[in-house]
C-alpha cells in the first residue's frame, strides 16, 4: 500500500509521511469496516418496508383520541368499535378493509367448503342456458350459513360485516365461499339485478362484502373495470384485467355498493375476478340486500 504524500521537501518529508501515516492507516481500515458494516445491516433490511412518516390526520378524523362511550340504546352496545378501513373508491363506493379475520379463521373456513365444492353457476338471463354462458364463471364453491357452522367463526365474522355495513345481518344472504384454481375466473357483471334483464326482483343486492381466504400468488384480483366511469367502452373486453384491482391477501375485506343511495344500479360497480396465473384463490361472498333474507 501506497499512501499518497506532497513531495516537497525530498525524501525525507516522503519517510516522515509513512511514519505518521501506519497508525492513520489503521485508523482508516477500522471506520471503513464499521461502515461496510452498518450498511450490510441496512442492505439485509431491504425486504422491510422503511418507517415512513405518518401524515398528521386532520383532528376530525380523531386519531390518538381517547373516545368515551355514551349510554347507548337497548340494542346497542357499551363500547366503542375500530375496524380500519380504506376507501378505495368513491365511484363505486369501494372500501378495503385490512386484517377483518384472522388466518385461523380463514384455514377453518376453507376447511368446511372443501368438502362440498361443486361448479358455481350463473343467475341467467332471458335467452341464456348453462351452455352458452359455459366460461363466464369458471369457479367452484358452496353457500353455507353462519347458523349451519358449528365452529361459530361464521357467526363472528357475519356479525362484523353487519357493523362494518350497519346493515342487519339479517339482510345476508348465506356465505359463498369460492376456490378460483390457475385459469380461472369470472367475467365482469353486476351483482345487482337490473329488473329490465332479469325481470321484477322481489329483493335487490346493495353491496357485497368479500372476504379472500388466501393469498394468491399471482392474478385472481378483484378489478372494476369502470372505476369512475372510464373506459365506459360498451365494446371493451370482459375478459380482460383491467381498471381498479385489488390483489387478495388472507384475511383481507372488500366492500363495495352496487347501488346508488337512491336503489338505482351504479354502472361502476361492473367488477370480475382476473384469472388466477399461479396459486389458488379462496374468497367468501356475502351478498346484502334491501330485504331481510328468509334463506
Ligand atoms: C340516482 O342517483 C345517481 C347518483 O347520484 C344519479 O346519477 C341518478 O340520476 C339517480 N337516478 C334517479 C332515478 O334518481
Amino acid at each position: 500500500m501506497k499512501l499518497r504524500v506532497n513531495k516537497v521537501g525530498g525524501n525525507s518529508r516522503w519517510r516522515w509521511g509513512w511514519k505518521l501515516g501506519l497508525p492513520a492507516v489503521f485508523v482508516l481500515c477500522f471506520f471503513l469496516f464499521l461502515a461496510g458494516f452498518f450498511a450490510s445491516i441496512l442492505l439485509s433490511q431491504e425486504d422491510v418496508p422503511m418507517v415512513q412518516p405518518t401524515p398528521r390526520l386532520p383532528e376530525s378524523v380523531g386519531v390518538g383520541v381517547e373516545f368515551d362511550p355514551l349510554p347507548h340504546g337497548e340494542t346497542g352496545e357499551s363500547f366503542i368499535t375500530s375496524i380500519p378501513f380504506q376507501i378505495l373508491s368513491w365511484k363505486p363506493r369501494a372500501l378495503y378493509f385490512p386484517h377483518f379475520a384472522t388466518v385461523e379463521q380463514c384455514q377453518s373456513m376453507i376447511k368446511m367448503a372443501k368438502a362440498q365444492l361443486a361448479p358455481s353457476t350463473l343467475a341467467l338471463r332471458e335467452g341464456e342456458t348453462a351452455e352458452n354462458t359455459k366460461g363466464i364463471r369458471t369457479s367452484s364453491g358452496m353457500f353455507i350459513s353462519a347458523s349451519e357452522d358449528k365452529t361459530g367463526i361464521l357467526d363472528l365474522i357475519e356479525e362484523k360485516i353487519a357493523r362494518a355495513t350497519m346493515i342487519p345481518r339479517s339482510h345476508g344472504e348465506a356465505f359463498n365461499i369460492l376456490r378460483y384454481e390457475i385459469g380461472q375466473r369470472y367475467n365482469s357483471h353486476y351483482d345487482a339485478f337490473n329488473p329490465a334483464e332479469y325481470g321484477p326482483q322481489k329483493s335487490q343486492r346493495i353491496a357485497s362484502f368479500l372476504l379472500y381466504l388466501s393469498d394468491v400468488e399471482e392474478g385472481g384480483e378483484t378489478m372494476f373495470p369502470f372505476e369512475n366511469g372510464l373506459p365506459m367502452d360498451l365494446n371493451y373486453d370482459y375478459q380482460k384485467c383491467v381498471g381498479l384491482k385489488m390483489k387478495p391477501r388472507r384475511g383481507d375485506g372488500l366492500l363495495f355498493y352496487s347501488l346508488f343511495p337512491n336503489g338505482t344500479i351504479d354502472v361502476t360497480s361492473l367488477h370480475g375476478s382476473c384469472p388466477v396465473i399461479a396459486g389458488q384463490k379462496w374468497v367468501a361472498t356475502k351478498w346484502i340486500r334491501n330485504q331481510v333474507q328468509n334463506d
